[in-house]
């Protein structure tokens, strides 16, 4: 349906919904996997419901999906006495294993999780609202992702078998594990963005403690036998609950080696102060963005709107990347609106099993409200809902709310909405959007719209020491996973890429040597009667 149609309609009845999609019975899942074996939780559990309503008569029924475990702080530190056991102070069998060993656990698991794909699937559109579509591609992108890391593992070892000569020195560099990583995901990729740090964890030969995003739970369950089957005990631990109880807890140790995690720069903060020596713990961090769209006098006007609709709506707005104000310069703003209006009637609102739908409901409870509150309070500082029924609601849908004119007074100005409400500010000075980008607290990316190629280029070299990514008449986005992902400012710490990721995950150890003729003879003999497995040249094709 699309917004001429009353939001009421948007909501399906049970008989409605095709068989394949349809969730028919309560999933209580009562498993978390600790020390190699799938545990039953005998205590509290919490309800997981889904954004997605079932029409009842006159009535709509919030789907309740099932329920996970409420672990507490005991099982936590369970999770993480496996994996502390499992690297063994580095001596245990995973991170002693070969890098082609490594490999095959890794390539067990991708075929085993390819057999689930119906599963998690389905469970991405009921869990947070997610396209089928959209959903399909986070599965596949991410069987794609675990193929490139190990491609890109196994070039690394290629390049690393070699011996290295240097000022009469001779050397060996590798590069090996951390010890045990926590890994948190956000609920927005709830597959995708956790396992772009998990299996990068893994393959280099940490032990793991992963913990699923707050929504998008469910969806992991289907894999936990393959992770139980495809890597030694306590080398993968996953553990469900409230965060405070649970990962406080573990950070409270000191044990963790690596920490990586999706989410607010708050949250991250918050949890990071928790361990006893921060110097000791690695983090990579996705945190918080407010991308700008800087749309210029001379932007070509379809394309400019094209790829704000997709770099604002997609996913109805909720990706860390999308692009959550937009400046457009005052010849073209009437003309940008309108136009961006018509694109905006134009996406179809519906359930995320439909074709081509491209409006969904919206998982975070009270989410709804809040982005009520960020229009209320642009209205009260003069901003106008510019299109047609925007910031309609019912329950958890949210018809996006085009706003203009916005201005530094309104809250939506600096907080990331994280939702379908779009900003537009008009300027006249391009000094304008370039200090809002450099006075930001956020610094992932921002896209610029125009022609021209000197404006162009002196934005580029303004933004190049502001934002991770400058986009030219593009959307900011993440892909393709083989460019750096990163951030300035509260939005990021470190770098992510297929192959970033790998070096993230380890450190660089290196055995050197004197090259004199006694040492280059213990070398070579070590090499020969192969006995090491550090300080080899045999690589992996
Ligand atoms: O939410 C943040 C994601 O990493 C964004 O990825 O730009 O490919 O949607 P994407």
């Amino acid at each position: 349906m699309s917004m001429s149609n009353s939001l009421t309609e948007i909501f399906p009845a049970e008989s409605s919904i095709p068989d394949q999609y349809k969730i028919t019975s309560y999933l209580e899942q009562r498993e978390y996997l600790i020390d190699g074996e799938l545990k039953m939780w005998a205590g509290d559990l919490s309800p997981v419901m889904s954004p997605i309503f079932i029409r009842e008569g006159n009535d709509l029924k919030q789907k309740v999906l099932g329920s996970t475990p409420l672990l507490n702080a005991t099982e936590a530190m369970k999770a993480l006495d496996a994996a502390v056991k499992a690297h063994d102070l580095g001596k245990g069998m995973w991170p002693m294993m070969s890098v082609a060993d490594r490999i095959s656990h890794v390539e067990n698991f991708l075929s085993r999780m390819r057999e689930k794909r119906h599963e998690v699937v389905k469970l991405l559109m009921w869990e947070i609202g997610k396209s089928l579509k959209d959903s399909e591609k986070e599965f596949d992108r991410t069987c794609d992702y675990i193929v490139d890391t190990i491609k890109a593992l196994k070039e690394l070892d290629r390049h690393s078998a070699k011996l290295v000569e240097e000022q009469g020195f001779m050397a060996q560099i590798r590069r090996v594990p951390l010890g045990v990583a926590l890994c948190m995901g956000p609920f927005n990729y709830p597959l995708n963005e956790t396992f772009t740090t998990l299996i990068p964890a893994l393959i280099m030969g940490n032990t793991v403690i992963f913990k699923p995003a707050k929504y998008g739970v469910l969806l992991i369950k289907p894999l936990l036998e393959a992770f139980r089957d495809s890597f030694p005990a306590g080398v993968i631990n996953i553990i469900y609950g409230r965060g405070r109880e649970t990962v406080g807890a573990l950070m409270e140790t000191g044990k963790l080696d690596v920490f990586a995690f999706i989410g607010t720069n708050k949250g991250a903060n918050d949890l990071k102060k928790l361990h006893p020596k921060p110097h000791r713990m690695k983090a990579i961090l996705g945190l918080d963005a407010k991308n700008p769209g800087i749309v210029l006098p001379d932007a070509d006007l379809t394309n400019a709107v094209s790829e704000c609709i997709m770099g604002s709506l997609s996913f109805n707005g909720q990706r860390c990347t999308a692009l959550k104000i937009l400046f457009v310069h005052k010849n073209l703003v009437d003309d940008f609106i309108k136009k961006f209006n018509e694109e905006v009637k134009k996406l179809k609102c519906g359930m995320p099993w439909e074709a081509n739908v491209n409006l969904t409901p919206l998982p975070e409870p009270g989410k709804t409200d809040y982005l009520k509150g960020l229009v209320d309070d642009a209205r009260k500082h003069g901003a106008k809902i510019m299109n047609e029924g925007g910031g309609e609601v019912l329950h958890t849908f949210f018809y996006p709310a085009v706003l203009y004119p916005v201005n530094d007074k309104m809250k939506v100005y600096s907080e990331e909405q994280f939702g379908p409400v779009v900003p537009i500010v008009p300027y006249n000075d391009i000094n304008e959007p370039m200090h809002y980008v450099i006075n930001s607290n956020f610094g992932q990316q921002v896209s610029i719209f125009g022609k021209d190629s000197k404006t162009i280029a002196r934005l580029i070299d303004i933004f190049s020491n502001q934002v991770g990514r400058i986009n030219i008449n593009t959307q900011s986005q993440r892909g393709p996973d083989s460019f750096p992902f990163n951030g300035r400012k509260d939005s990021a710490e470190g770098t992510l890429s297929v192959a970033d990721a790998l070096r993230v995950f380890s450190i660089r150890t290196l055995v050197a040597t004197k090259a004199s003729e006694d040492n280059k003879q213990i070398i070579s003999t070590i090499i020969k009667n192969r006995e090491s497995l550090f300080l080899s040249t045999e690589y992996i094709f």
